[in-house]
C-alpha cells in the first residue's frame, strides 16, 4: 500500500497548505466538551509549522440547517482552544472563500495559522461544488486531508478540492488507514463487536465481515431486531421494522452463522428506567425494556475477547447514559483494555463507544481509537471514501477504485 503522505513533500517552507481537519466537536456556551479529535489533529499542524509552511485550517462543525452563518456553529471556540493548546497565534477569520479569507492568507508569514469559519456555511460544500473547490484552491499551494472522520463524504473541501491542488494525506489520516487496514487483513481470530442503535448504518459491516470475522458479537438496541426476527418477545424495547426485515433476510440466507446474540439482558419495566433486572432472553415480558446485556452475556463475550487476536468494536452494549445500564459496555471496555496489553490488537470507534473508554479510563490502552464514527464503518465496509481517493493506492482488493486518482 502506498500513501501520498505529507512526509514525502520535500520543501514545505513558505508553502500555503490548505489543511482539512475534522474539528467537529461538541461545543456548549463556547466550551469544548470533548477535545479528542482536536488533540489527535495536533501532530499534523505541528509538523507543518515546524516545516515552516503557512497553515490554513478548514473544518466543519455540526450540521447547520441552512448554509448561512450561525453563531451556534461557529468554529471560533475551536480556534481559541487550538491557540491555547499549541501556544501559537491562531488567526481566526469569519470567512471561508471570500475577500477576508484571501486577505488574511496573503498576509501570512511562514509557520503561521489562519483558521477559517465553518465550511458548511458555504452552500457548495455538501454539493461537492467545483466552484467552491476552486475558490478554496486559490488560497493555497497544497491540499492536505487530515479529516478521516469526514472522508466518506463527497464534499467540496474533502473531495472536489483534490482536482485543483497537489493533494496529500495528513499524519492522522495516514495512521487511521494503516491501523484500520489491519482489520481488513486481520490476524485471526477476528472478533467484531457491534452495538448501538441504528442497525441500518452497521448492516454493510456485518455483511462484509460475515465470513472474515470468527464471530460477530451483537449488543445494544440493534440486537433487538435479531431477537424479533427469531420470534422472541422483546416487550417495549427499541426496534425498527426495516432492521427486523434485514435481520430476517440475513437469517434466511444463513449469513448469521457467525453472529452471536446476548443470552441474557438487563431490563427495566418502568419508563423512568430506575429499576434493573437480569433476565434470560426467553424470560423477557411484554412490559420490559431491554437496556443492557446481562451478566451471563458479559462473561460469555469476555471469553471471546480473551481468545481473539484482533477485536474491532463499534457501538455500546446498552444505554450507557443510565447509571443502571452501563455495566455491560464498561465491562467489555475494561476486558478489551486488559487483553490489548497482552495479546489482542484492538480497534475502537464511534462517539458513544469512545465515551465508554473515557468512563473506564482505558482510552490509552486500546491499540487504535478511530476519530471516525460513520467513516470507520464506511472504510471497513469497503464503501467509497471520496476523501481518500487518489491519496492511497493498493489498499485492499475492494478498494481498487482508490488507486485511480
Ligand atoms: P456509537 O456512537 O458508539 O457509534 P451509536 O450511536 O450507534 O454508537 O449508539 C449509541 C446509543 O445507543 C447510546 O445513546 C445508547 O443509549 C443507545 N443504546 C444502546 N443500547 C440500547 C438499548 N438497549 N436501548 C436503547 N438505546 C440503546
Ligand atoms: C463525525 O462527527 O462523524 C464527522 O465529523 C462527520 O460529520 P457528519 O456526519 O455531519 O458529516
Ligand atoms: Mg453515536
Amino acid at each position: 500500500m502506498k500513501i501520498k503522505s505529507i512526509k514525502n513533500i520535500k520543501n514545505l517552507a513558505g508553502k500555503r497548505v490548505l489543511l482539512r481537519c475534522d474539528f467537529n466537536v461538541p461545543v456548549k456556551n463556547g466550551r469544548i466538551l470533548d477535545d479528542y479529535k482536536i488533540i489527535k489533529g495536533l501532530e499534523t499542524i505541528e509538523y507543518l509549522l515546524k516545516k515552516k509552511s503557512k497553515v490554513i485550517i478548514v473544518s466543519h462543525l455540526g450540521r447547520p440547517d441552512t448554509a448561512k452563518k450561525d453563531a451556534k456553529y461557529s468554529l471560533l471556540p475551536v480556534a481559541k482552544f487550538l491557540k491555547e493548546k499549541i501556544k501559537k497565534q491562531v488567526n481566526f477569520v469569519n470567512d471561508i472563500s471570500g475577500f477576508q479569507a484571501g486577505t488574511a492568507v496573503s498576509r501570512m508569514k511562514n509557520s503561521e495559522i489562519v483558521f477559517l469559519e465553518n465550511i458548511r456555511f458555504e452552500k457548495g460544500e455538501k454539493k461537492n461544488s467545483a466552484i467552491l473547490a476552486r475558490h478554496l484552491a486559490k488560497l493555497a499551494d497544497i491540499y492536505v486531508n487530515d479529516a478521516f472522520a469526514v472522508s466518506h463524504r463527497a464534499h467540496a473541501s474533502v473531495s472536489a478540492i483534490k482536482k485543483y491542488l497537489p493533494s496529500y494525506a495528513g499524519l492522522l489520516l495516514e495512521k487511521e488507514i494503516l491501523h484500520l487496514e489491519k482489520a481488513l487483513k486481520p490476524k485471526q481470530p477476528l472478533i467484531l463487536i457491534i452495538g448501538g442503535v441504528k442497525l441500518a448504518t452497521k448492516i454493510p459491516l456485518i455483511t462484509k465481515f460475515r465470513k472474515k470475522a470468527h464471530r460477530i458479537l451483537l449488543g445494544g438496541a440493534l440486537a433487538n431486531n435479531f431477537f424479533t426476527a427469531h420470534g422472541y418477545e422483546i416487550g417495549r424495547s427499541l426496534v425498527d421494522k426495516e432492521s427486523v426485515k434485514f435481520a430476517k433476510k440475513l437469517i434466511k440466507k444463513g449469513w448469521d452463522k457467525n453472529i452471536i446474540l446476548p443470552i441474557d439482558l438487563r431490563v427495566s419495566n418502568k419508563k423512568s428506567f430506575w429499576d434493573a433486572h437480569n433476565k434470560k432472553l426467553n424470560e423477557i415480558g411484554k412490559r420490559d425494556y431491554i437496556l443492557d446485556i446481562g451478566y451471563g452475556t458479559v462473561d460469555f463475550y469476555k471469553k471471546y475477547i480473551k481468545s481473539a487476536a484482533t477485536v474491532v468494536w463499534n457501538g455500546p452494549m446498552g444505554m450507557l447514559e443510565e447509571q443502571k445500564f452501563k455495566y455491560g459496555t464498561l465491562a467489555l471496555a475494561r476486558s478489551l483494555a486488559i487483553n490489548s496489553e497482552k495479546s489482542v490488537f484492538s480497534i475502537v470507534g464511534g462517539g458513544e463507544t469512545i465515551e465508554a473508554l473515557k468512563m473506564t479510563k482505558t482510552i490509552n490502552d486500546i491499540n487504535w481509537v478511530s476519530t471516525g464514527g460513520g467513516a470507520m464503518l464506511a472504510f471497513l465496509s469497503g464503501e467509497k471514501m471520496p476523501g481518500i481517493k487518489g491519496l492511497v493506492s493498493g489498499l485492499h482488493s475492494s478498494f481498487c477504485h482508490l488507486a485511480r486518482a
